[in-house]
């Protein structure tokens, strides 16, 4: 109960934030969604797209579809994850956030790995993997291998959905690199 009392003010945090120029062109902050703020495995994207941005929640479009279907193949409960973004407000024509725009974001973030205390964080593509692994890293490199930050959680670098939509292939392997999730995550619970 005191968990959800200070995530709704957490929440309300966020709705009112202006700590960048996306919150001048949003129409709803889209902070995240999931059945469970305790869920295991935290699955980070890029940021809001335009029915994100609509609906207030987190991968509600294509790309959420297809994610939802993916872990849905594999077995995962709704209770296992909790998705959300590097920044909260979409930016504007689908852009990737700016330096600037993400900077002014992650607390936000930081403060949600807090509460949701997850055991494993899915990076989503390349945004996501900049900002919570490594600059330099490249998903094509990565993707799949898990880094380890000991005492708090492993990632999972994967690829973003909207990936998998341009190019089908790559379907097999994001499906490879959740199952390691899948598979890690049976022998915490
Ligand atoms: N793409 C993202 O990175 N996040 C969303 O919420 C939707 C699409």
């Amino acid at each position: 109960m005191k968990k959800q009392v200070s995530y709704d003010s957490f929440i309300n945090a966020c709705r009112n934030c202006t700590n960048c120029d996306l919150a001048k062109t949003r129409t709803n902050v889209v902070i995240g969604r999931g059945a469970n703020l305790n869920a295991p495995v935290m699955l980070v994207g890029e940021g809001p797209g335009e029915q994100e941005d609509l609906t207030g929640q987190a991968f509600v479009g294509r790309a959420g579809k297809l994610l939802d279907h993916l872990l849905t193949a594999l077995m995962f409960n709704p209770e296992d994850y909790y998705i959300c973004n590097i920044v909260k407000c979409r930016p504007p024509n689908n852009r990737a956030p700016s330096l600037e725009e993400a900077k002014a974001c992650l607390p936000w973030l930081r403060c949600q790995v807090k509460y949701i205390k997850p055991k494993i964080i899915v990076c989503l593509g390349a945004t996501a993997l900049k900002y919570l692994v490594s600059q330099d890293a490249r998903i094509t490199q990565v993707r799949g291998n898990w880094v380890d930050r000991p005492g708090f959680f492993r990632i999972m670098p994967t690829y973003h959905p909207a990936a998998l939509l341009r190019d089908p292939k790559k379907k097999e392997e994001m499906f490879l690199d959740m199952k390691k999730v899948r598979e890690y995550l049976k022998t915490i619970s």
